[in-house]
């Protein structure tokens, strides 16, 4: 694949150096519960897949996916579910998993959503904040990163699909 366009933004040393404490936070957090991990596809496939293999409370897990940008790298602004979840939240302790809030629109209309099938509580996961984009008015819990704003490719992210399958995250 071409990287020559790409510019190193956080190795895979950072990332799993990161995620060891953000598991281990959640580990504490939820000792004696069983939470739900739900995430967001595509882009937070790999973070959920490296995070929940640092879980060591029992747990389960489910992807649900949401479109907003189709390949632009701005936001369209319009968010709808693509797939819907296949477990039952009511009741239950649910972590979402997403790889980056940018405006935080998805994570808004995710969380109604979510909220909506009465979970006992809801914590989000992120694994970036572009902390300068918006105000956002909910609460990251586990945030890996805040990081200023660029576009950024790579770890499941993609600009146009591609780049997802990259170690590292890097500038586009
Ligand atoms: P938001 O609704 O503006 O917060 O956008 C969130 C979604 O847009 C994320 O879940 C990503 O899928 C995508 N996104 C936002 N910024 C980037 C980026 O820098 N690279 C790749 N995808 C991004
Ligand atoms: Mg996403």
């Amino acid at each position: 694949m071409e990287k020559t366009k790409l510019q190193v933004f956080i190795k895979p040393s950072q990332l799993s150096r990161r995620i060891k404490q953000l598991a281990a936070d959640i580990n504490h957090d939820y000792r004696n519960k069983i939470p739900i991990f739900i995430g967001v596809l595509n882009g937070a496939f790999i973070f959920m897949s490296d995070l929940i293999r640092e879980i060591d409370v029992k747990c389960e897990v489910d992807f649900l996916k949401l479109s907003s940008y189709g390949d632009s790298k701005i936001s369209s602004g319009e968010v709808k579910t693509i797939k819907e979840l296949n477990c039952d939240v009511k009741g239950r302790d649910v972590i979402i998993v997403e790889d980056i809030i940018d405006s935080g629109l998805s994570m808004k209309y995710m969380l109604s959503q979510i909220k909506k099938h009465k979970p006992k509580s809801v914590r989000l996961a992120a694994l970036l904040h572009k902390k300068d984009v918006a105000k956002i008015d909910f609460k990251i819990d586990y945030l890996g990163f805040a990081i200023d704003n660029k576009f950024v490719v790579g770890y499941g992210l993609d600009f146009a699909q591609r780049y997802r399958n990259l170690k590292g995250i890097y500038v586009l």
